[in-house]
């Protein structure tokens, strides 16, 4: 039965393109890589990274990258895309508590912009160990607009 995909897709249009992990955890001083899939025909459009707001990104991107697979850096945070396999990554590095909250990974176009809700929570602790979570498919995912 196709009828509840297609309903789901009318009602959120973005659900179904870009997928995340739900939820990422990393130790303070660590680091996480947030794993995003997006649907095939996306490969070109420009990646992003940011604090999630209310319908938007709060502030702005973090990150962003322009349909290029070359790595893009700011500060702590990378993202790099994969074309082959339809999915990018963000890597957060040297966590602090203060990284814990709500993000939005998604794909930027003409229109409402697809993203994955991804909550990421920084657990106290020294450990330097890499933290890495891959992407699962999951209900956390909204579209602005
Ligand atoms: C992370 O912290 C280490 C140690 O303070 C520092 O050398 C490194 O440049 C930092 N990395 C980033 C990406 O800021």
């Amino acid at each position: 039965m196709r009828i509840f995909p297609i309903l789901g897709w009318m009602l959120f249009p973005g659900c179904w393109a870009v997928t995340g992990p739900g939820a990422v955890r990393g130790p303070a001083g660590g680091s996480v890589a947030v794993w995003c899939r997006y649907r095939a025909g996306y490969e070109d459009y420009q990646k992003f990274w940011c604090r999630a707001g209310r319908w938007h990104c709060s502030n702005g991107h973090i990150v962003e990258i322009d349909g290029s697979e070359a790595e893009a850096t700011r500060g702590r945070v990378s993202i790099r895309d994969d074309h082959t396999q339809h999915m990018f990554t963000v890597t957060v590095e040297n966590l602090t508590l203060a990284d814990t909250g709500t993000y939005h990974c998604g794909v930027g176009r003409t229109g409402p912009d697809l993203r994955a809700t991804v909550e990421l929570t920084v657990s106290p602790g020294k450990s330097r160990r890499k933290s890495q979570q891959r992407v699962q498919s999951n209900q956390h995912c909204t579209s602005s607009n």
